[in-house]
């Protein structure tokens, strides 16, 4: 029997969250490396919020998804990919990928620093919360700072972050009691779950005196909470809006936008994709911190190819805690 690879297709656009039967599991050969590309097989990958937006138009039908991916190189017709090599790459949602040395990053290996934490806190989930907080909100030192969806991937990074360059005070919010009971180990001071009452309330008890930043990665009743919580002079670096992706419905809106006149509030939104520069000086000021235990670099894994469609919608639930990711092999 020939070698096989799988990759996952879009099989048709989904209708708020995602069900198994918008995906399709397709077999194909093995590929053989052209001269000057090599092939990988990958080890891990990575499901994030943007790909349920690209789900809506960007996405081909039909077509293998993207998603970043880390990938052991198995065949190589490059010598810039020696076989061995861990590299990572684009070409996700799929067990094997063709890849050119432009495409493909050799990662760096550092002593203390798992394997994972180039698809989480050292990528762009990572920069995500790094550009969040020094480019847009450029949090200083005795700050209050809210993170709103702060137990997944770009959160749990913020507020551990945010900690590191001085923040007075995190608060985080996120979807259970014992998410938040988790974010006070990782060095919150605070964190409330969003059900259990209005957000406006949680966060007004959790800062009585206001905050100075928010990282929203949430959107909605979330950032209209956070409007309503900030001092004059504050600072919303609005990361997503993860409320809205799954919703039928039009995005709501904060209906106290006005406030951010009357309080001389700053809201700047960011791509990541804006900000790749910055990657070199993230990696510079996070390898010592995870290295010395400082700084977690928190992951769900999920086991198995079979189950990368469950670990997408699964995150896109909140079954996640820290960066969503999925294990293709056991070595
Ligand atoms: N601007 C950029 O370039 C950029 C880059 C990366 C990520 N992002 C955005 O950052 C946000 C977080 O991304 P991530 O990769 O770190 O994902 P993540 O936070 O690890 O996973 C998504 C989390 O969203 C929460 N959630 C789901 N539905 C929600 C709802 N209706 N209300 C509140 N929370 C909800 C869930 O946690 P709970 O249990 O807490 O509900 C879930 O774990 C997303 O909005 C994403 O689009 C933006």
């Amino acid at each position: 029997m020939k070698p096989t690879m799988l990759a996952v297709h879009q099989a048709r656009r989904p209708d708020g969250m995602p069900v198994a039967e918008d995906f399709a599991f397709v077999s194909s050969p093995l590929p053989v490396p052209e001269p000057g590309t090599a092939l990988v097989e990958n080890l891990y990958l990575s499901v994030d919020p943007y790909m349920r937006e690209n789900m809506d138009a960007v996405w081909q039908l039909g077509s293998p998804l993207e998603g970043r991916s880390l990938g052991r190189v198995v065949d190589s017709r490059t010598p810039s990919l020696p076989e061995g090599t861990i590299v990572q790459h684009r070409q996700g949602w799929r067990t094997h990928a063709v890849v050119r040395p432009d495409d493909a990053r050799i990662l760096p290996p550092h002593t203390g620093v798992p394997l994972t934490a180039w698809l989480g806190i050292l990528g762009g989930t990572g920069l995500s919360a790094y550009v969040a907080l020094t480019k847009i909100a450029k949090v200083r030192p005795g700050e209050t700072v809210f993170i709103s969806a702060a137990a997944g991937g770009v959160g749990s990074a913020a507020g551990q972050m945010a900690r590191l360059r001085g923040a007075g005070k995190v608060i985080g919010s996120t979807g259970s009691a014992a998410k938040a009971a988790r974010l006070t180990q990782l060095g919150f001071d605070t964190a409330f779950d969003y059900h259990a009452g209005p957000v406006r309330d949680q966060l007004a008890q959790a800062a009585p005196d206001g905050i100075d930043v928010c990282i929203d990665n949430v959107g909605g009743e979330h950032l209209e909470a956070a409007i309503a919580s900030l001092r004059e002079y504050g600072r919303i670096a609005w990361c997503g809006a993860i409320a809205q992706y799954n919703s039928t419905e039009p995005p709501p809106a904060p209906r106290n936008l006005f406030d951010i006149v009357e309080k001389s509030i700053t809201l700047e939104g960011f791509l990541v994709r804006n900000h790749r520069d910055s990657r070199h000086e993230l990696e510079d000021f996070l390898i010592p911190h995870l290295q010395e235990g400082r700084v977690l670099s928190q992951e769900t894994v999920i086991d198995g190819f079979d189950h990368v469609v469950s670990a997408f919608t699964g995150m896109l639930r909140g079954e996640n805690s820290g960066k969503m990711l999925v294990r293709l092999t056991s070595d």
